[in-house]
């Protein structure tokens, strides 16, 4: 397999392209603290987040990674002030809008994970209309997990298994662990091999609670408005050293 075609940066070289991480998650967490820092507003640490994110995605896309889930708007997220909720609805709305032709351009197919139908209607024609028009691209996945929260991806899971269990299409000993993971949001995709989660913080915060059952976990203390590729490959090359045994020896 030639390896020409990926746009390799000189602080990838250590990176095994045999042995990429097939889906990576991202909880993109620091963008109020960066901002802080920096004496702006919050909402400014938002934007930079979201120009970080692009370049993450191009990069992943080029290495040939498939999917990419990133944890945009959780379902806790609704507490913080209606000023900051309004910010960030238009900055995913911004987003999705640009993706159509600068994502889209980089043959990205974008699909939002999560509870649609608390989206201000507009939103929700967006999310439509750019799945719809990125849905036959071949480049990486994008998850972006908006109004997401697992324990809710596991609830729902559980009440679809229930019905279709009490309408007489399934029996309860055909229950398994196949049967949830097609019931989630992710079906269809394989779980995360690795999940990255910037600031500091080392939890795991409601973020794909059931996929992430073998994932190698990655922490940094960078915000992430400031992460950059380079700390992409270090978390790659990081991942490659780990030993997964998936329970073996
Ligand atoms: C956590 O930082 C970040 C979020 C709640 C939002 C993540 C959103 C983006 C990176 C930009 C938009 C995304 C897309 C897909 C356009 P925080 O605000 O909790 O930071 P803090 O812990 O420093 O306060």
């Amino acid at each position: 397999m030639s390896f020409l075609k990926f746009k390799k940066s000189k602080a990838a070289h250590n990176i095994d392209y045999e042995n990429l991480p097939e889906h990576i998650g991202v909880i993109m967490d620091g963008n109020g603290r960066w901002a802080k820092k920096r004496g702006l507003p919050r909402s400014a640490g938002h934007s930079a987040g979201a120009d970080a994110l692009k370049k993450i995605v191009t990069e992943c896309n080029n290495m040939g990674i498939k999917y990419i889930t990133v944890y945009a708007f959780s379902t806790e997220n609704w507490k913080r002030p209606k000023e900051e909720v309004d910010y960030l609805m238009n900055l995913l709305m911004d987003y999705l809008k640009n993706a159509e032709t600068t994502l889209a351009g980089e043959n990205v197919v974008i699909k939002a994970i999560g509870i649609r139908e608390n989206l201000s209607e507009e939103l929700q024609f967006q999310i439509n209309k750019t799945e719809e028009f990125t849905k036959n691209n071949t480049g990486i996945v994008m998850n972006i997990a908006l109004n997401y929260g697992a324990r809710e991806e596991i609830v729902r899971a559980v009440k679809n298994i229930c019905k279709c269990v009490n309408d007489g299409d399934m029996d309860i000993d055909d229950i398994n662990a196949q049967i949830i993971s097609d019931n989630l949001y992710t079906q269809n995709q394989p779980d995360p091999d690795l999940i990255i989660r910037t600031s500091g913080e080392e939890r795991i915060s409601n973020f794909l609670l059931w996929q992430l059952a073998y994932s190698e976990l990655w922490f940094t203390d960078k915000l992430w408005p400031d992460f950059r590729v380079e700390d992409l490959h270090k978390a790659i090359c990081d991942f490659q050293a780990r030993n997964r045994r998936y329970g073996g020896v």
